[in-house]
């Protein structure tokens, strides 16, 4: 396998950090997988995967390899009058195969349009949006195990989804995924729960087409896009509290969003919080908080880890001492 030397990865992190790692890997094929971890090993190398690096906060240095995950495919492995089984490599952009998908008139993944990164690491936090997430249709994924040292197939039970959360994420580094399977269920049923797509029910003939374009437009409409606007979506997490210490938040702002969740605990809105902690467009050195959206760090120009670090310190203490909720960042740290 050969590999890259100082691998320059400013272009391949969507906050635009300038980065590099002492050497670099493109991951082309499944069988590349195993073949560079046993070389690494050999070598006394670490090695650690990137999808599009939408979701990342890159250390100016890394001294190991980076893999690139770039496997490609897509196809439908079966369908009847239930739905269809579709396979998607890891490396396949996770947009375009949305866009393949609703382009074919099979509705399922048409809420999840738009999110920046690859198909394999949509799984690894289990990607949501407008009231979807990348669990619900998911059937299984192949994945090579560095612990076990083989693939290994994971089904929807053993990923162990949460919100944000997975299997993957719990133990970072594990598990390399090569591919995944989704069932996109017939017939159609839009999910039209989430405000901004509510007005769509009751349309006639509405498409799974409609409700993407829908969706992207939304999406534009409220989050900088990165290509401008260097940024890693969402940064933090949407606090699930006890109703404790949600009272007091919802006792001075009687319409503050807040959403219950199973066992009694409260969904809080980070970027609501951050906005009424007077936060929204502030920055600190080269980096800030989007002055579109409360909850999208942007890196303004020449931003390091460490100024994301020291924004994002900030940001936390502000709303705790605030509204006495604690705020969990999203990206992982590299
Ligand atoms: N809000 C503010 N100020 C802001 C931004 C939002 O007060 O600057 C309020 C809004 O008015 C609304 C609430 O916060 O009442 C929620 O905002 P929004 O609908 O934009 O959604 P979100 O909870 O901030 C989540 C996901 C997004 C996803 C959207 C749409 C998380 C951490 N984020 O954001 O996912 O696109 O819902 O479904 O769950 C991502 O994970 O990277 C991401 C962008």
């Amino acid at each position: 396998m050969p590999l890259i030397s100082d691998f320059d990865l400013s272009a391949h992190n969507t906050l635009a950090l300038r980065a590099r790692s002492r050497f670099g890997a493109l991951l082309d094929t499944p069988e590349a997988v195993p073949a560079l971890f046993e070389e690494a090993e050999a070598k006394g190398l670490a090695v650690r995967l990137l999808g599009s690096g939408s979701n990342v906060v890159l250390s100016p240095e890394f001294d190991g390899v980076t893999a690139l995950m770039t496997i490609a495919g897509r196809a439908i492995l079966s369908e009847d009058e239930t739905g269809v089984l579709i396979e998607v490599a890891a490396g396949e952009i996770w947009h375009d195969l949305v866009a393949w998908t609703v382009g074919q008139g099979l509705g399922g993944l048409e809420n999840l349009a738009g999110i920046p990164g690859t198909a394999g690491a949509a799984p690894v936090q289990n990607i949501g949006a407008y009231g979807a997430e990348v669990a619900d249709g998911f059937e299984s994924l192949l994945a090579y195990d560095r612990v076990a040292g083989d693939m290994r197939r994971l089904t929807r039970p053993e990923m162990a989804f949460g919100y944000r959360d997975s299997l993957l994420k719990q133990q970072p580094g594990r598990f390399v995924v090569v591919s995944l399977r989704l069932r996109l269920s017939r017939p159609w049923q839009p999910n039209l729960r989430f405000a901004g797509l509510a007005e769509l029910a009751g349309s006639a003939g509405l498409t799974p087409l409609q409700v993407m374009d829908r969706v992207v437009g939304l999406r534009q409409s409220k989050l900088p896009d990165w290509r401008t606007h260097p940024n890693a979506g969402s940064f933090f997490k949407n606090p699930i509290v006890e109703e404790a210490e949600a009272a007091p938040v919802l006792a001075e702002f009687p319409g503050a969003p807040a959403f219950a969740q199973p066992g009694g605990l409260v969904k809080l809105s980070a970027g609501w919080l951050i906005e009424q902690s007077g936060l929204k467009g502030f920055t600190l050195g080269p980096v800030g908080i989007s002055a579109r959206h409360a909850l999208v760090v942007v890196n303004h120009g020449g931003g390091s880890a460490d100024d994301i670090r020291a924004l994002a310190a900030h940001v936390r203490a502000t709303v705790v001492a605030r509204f006495g909720v604690t705020l969990h960042e999203e990206p992982v740290f590299l």
